[in-house]
């Protein structure tokens, strides 16, 4: 069966190859992030192609403010456990605040510690400075896949001061399509357009020649990715326009914990089948 163009999951391993069929073939790409073998499982088994191991890692599950304390040791450790959950999805590992700015040959070398010691399927990277598009140069030439970051980008966040969207005003739009432009031209196989107007989002995607991946950047992007424990309504709190909820889990496992509370506190559980 030809699954490019079909609606079908196309049961194969995704590749980087792959997604860029589905946006030759105008098929759309289908991501979502997760940090554990628990959670890769079930989204391989639902058919999502892409799962990134996202620093948001640090909001999600370490209960940081932001994903600037995080590590490339944790983001390795999660990413394994990923891998370790997941067959057919591609898997893509965030890499780290400082471990890809401050020179391109710590960054390759930091990317090559993920390809090797995790088995994921390439990097991201978030920004698109000189270093950076030296970064993702070296590391396309060495075989390790690329993919980029642009518009809202959350390790700045000291920098932009607030998570308002990007790219509203035409000289940041401007900037944004051109960091997309130079993001290709160093070899990415695919970007990330985070938080920027549909319109820009719809401009790069019909200009560039790999897969953008949207997140509240509209309708018009090659793929979409969400941060899984928001589109599940695990978390509370954050409730920005872009995320769907398709689930409310805050309430169904509060819900449960609830009533084994009582159950134990009534002496309920175990009964008798439950006990040897
Ligand atoms: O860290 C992350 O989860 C991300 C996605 C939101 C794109 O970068």
């Amino acid at each position: 069966m030809d699954y490019i163009g079909s609606k079908s999951v196309d049961p194969r391993k995704v590749t980087t190859f792959r997604l860029q069929e589905m946006k030759n073939a105008g098929v759309k790409i289908v991501c979502l992030t997760a940090y554990d073998a628990l959670i890769a499982r079930i989204l391989d088994e639902t058919g999502i192609d892409v799962i990134l191991v996202g620093d948001s890692v640090g909001n999600v599950v370490q209960g940081l403010e932001t994903t600037i304390p995080v590590t490339l040791d944790e983001i390795i450790y999660h990413t394994k456990a990923v891998v370790r959950g997941a067959k057919r999805p591609l898997i893509i590992a965030d890499m780290p605040f400082m471990t890809f700015q401050v020179s391109a040959d710590e960054a390759f070398t930091n990317a090559g510690r993920i390809m090797k010691e995790t088995g994921c399927g390439g990097v991201k990277l978030e920004g698109a400075s000189e270093i950076i598009l030296q970064a993702v140069r070296r590391m396309t030439e060495s075989g390790i896949p690329v993919m980029g970051h642009v518009g809202l980008t959350p390790q700045s966040i000291h920098k932009f001061g607030s998570y308002r969207a990007r790219g509203r005003d035409p000289k940041e739009a401007e900037s944004i399509f051109q960091d997309a432009v130079n993001l290709e031209q160093a070899g990415a196989f695919a970007v990330v357009l985070e938080k920027i107007p549909a319109d820009l989002a719809k401009r790069i995607t019909e200009t560039l020649k790999i897969p953008t991946i949207g997140i509240g950047a509209g309708p018009h992007c090659d793929g979409q990715i969400l941060v899984y424990t928001d589109m599940l309504g695990l978390t509370k709190d954050f409730n920005p326009r872009f995320v769907r909820r398709y689930a409310n889990l805050y309430e169904t496992i509060s819900e449960a914990c609830r009533k084994y509370a009582e159950d134990v506190r009534n002496v309920d559980f175990p009964n008798e089948s439950e006990s040897y």
